[in-house]
């Protein structure tokens, strides 16, 4: 149901308190997300994006409860993807002519995903439009994160509508960033930059500056999911750019897969290798068939080094590590460092497989690895923990 904002601005999203994938299988959503939609009511009625594909109907019938649909006077697409986009087709069958604004790579993603010829109005970083008192004015956000992407900003009330910017998935009725539990939101809000935008970091760090750069008071941000930032919303626009600046915390993640527990125990004994030689560090490993992908991404986002290990199987890696490194790749993370391990019992490939797989997505590669054959016996594991302990000290 709609939750008013203030005298101009209502919500007419949805909390999706049951999502737990997004992006197909991809992206993980432990704490649900929403959709967020808004209302503007000047002289002119603007409705800001839409819902996701299967909350349309939903969507539409409680926005019809909350105004009379033929009072909308202009729709802002800020972004096309079907989680916004997605209750056009439903909403347009009650207002067909009504004009959708969007960028130029707007209609062209609508145009793809909907193959409708509705009203679209070609908008530009710079252009206006008048609703009365107020103004809407377009910021095209290129690959923020797709290339159709774009802010609405509201003068008067001072609102910048960001879409997926600063956005997270938390479902959450309390909508307001300062009334949430603070580590959740941000938390959320790091795996989601990590997750989505990092492959894009130079162009948020450039539209950021260039976002500010214009000096807009910005009383507060709506992005089109999780919580409205109304208390100190510079803090996240701060957030990114420390993020997209190569961002590292002091932690080494061991990411590994295993068979038969041989390269569980590399890892374990490279873990206490790196904490006998430096207690500060914070090691975490995550066994990529059993922890969350989207979740091990946040942590390679914050490491300044990652240990990757497989045994070899079919000359190759287990699937799990591959899933991974190739995820790692397309992220295309900066300024981290890298090591592979792994237990063989004839060929013994991985370890060197892992090393290519992460010089190809530019980690700089400590060393040659370690690969250990079948179980590691004492020996091994003291291999191990020197392997951890050089790690540590580079
Ligand atoms: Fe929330 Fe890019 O869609």
């Amino acid at each position: 149901m709609a939750f008013k904002i203030n005298d101009t601005v209502s919500w007419v999203g949805k909390i999706d308190w049951e999502l737990k994938k997004f992006h197909g299988e991809e992206y993980s959503t432990h704490k649900g997300s929403s959709y967020n939609s808004y209302l503007i009511r000047d002289e002119k009625t603007v409705l800001i994006d839409t819902v996701w594909l299967p909350f349309a109907e939903e969507f539409v019938q409680n926005l019809r409860k909350e105004i009379d649909l033929n009072k909308i006077d202009y729709i802002i697409a800020n972004h096309g993807e079907v989680d916004h986009s997605g209750a056009l087709t439903e909403l347009m069958k009650y207002i067909p002519d009504t004009p959708i604004y969007c960028t130029a790579n707007g209609v062209k993603s609508i145009k793809g995903q909907y193959h409708k010829d509705w009203n679209f109005q070609v908008v530009k970083t710079g252009d206006r439009l008048n609703i009365g008192s107020k103004e809407l004015a377009f910021i095209e956000a290129q690959m923020l994160h797709w290339p159709d992407t774009m802010f609405t900003y509201l003068t008067g009330d001072n609102i910048l509508f960001s879409n997926d910017g600063f956005g997270q998935h938390l479902a959450t009725e309390l909508m307001y960033n300062d009334l949430v539990d603070q580590a959740e939101l941000f938390n959320e809000c790091q795996k989601y930059y990590a997750n989505i935008l990092t492959p894009f970091s130079k162009m948020v760090d450039r539209k950021i500056k260039e976002v500010v750069a214009l000096n807009l008071p910005i009383s507060m941000i709506c992005p089109s999911h999780g919580v409205i930032w109304r208390d100190n919303p510079l803090q996240i626009v701060h957030k990114y750019l420390e993020w997209a600046a190569d961002y590292q915390e002091n932690q080494i993640t061991i990411i590994y897969d295993t068979m038969w527990n041989g390269t569980r125990k590399m890892a374990e004994n490279i873990a206490r290798g790196i904490r006998l030689a430096d207690d500060k560090v914070t090691v975490k490993l995550y066994n990529s068939a059993r922890r969350d992908k989207t979740d091990i991404m946040a942590e390679v986002f914050k490491s300044k080094t990652i240990i990757v290990g497989s045994p070899t199987v079919n000359k190759g890696v287990l699937s799990s590590v591959a899933g991974a490194l190739e995820e790692i790749k397309g992220l295309g993370f900066k300024n981290k460092k890298a090591a592979a391990f792994g237990t063989y019992g004839w060929s013994g490939e991985s370890v060197k497989v892992i090393t290519e797989w992460l010089k190809e997505s530019k980690f700089e590669v400590l060393n040659d690895g370690l690969k250990l054959f079948w179980n590691p016996d004492d020996s091994g594991e003291e291999a191990c923990v020197n392997f951890g302990k050089e790690i540590a000290l580079k």
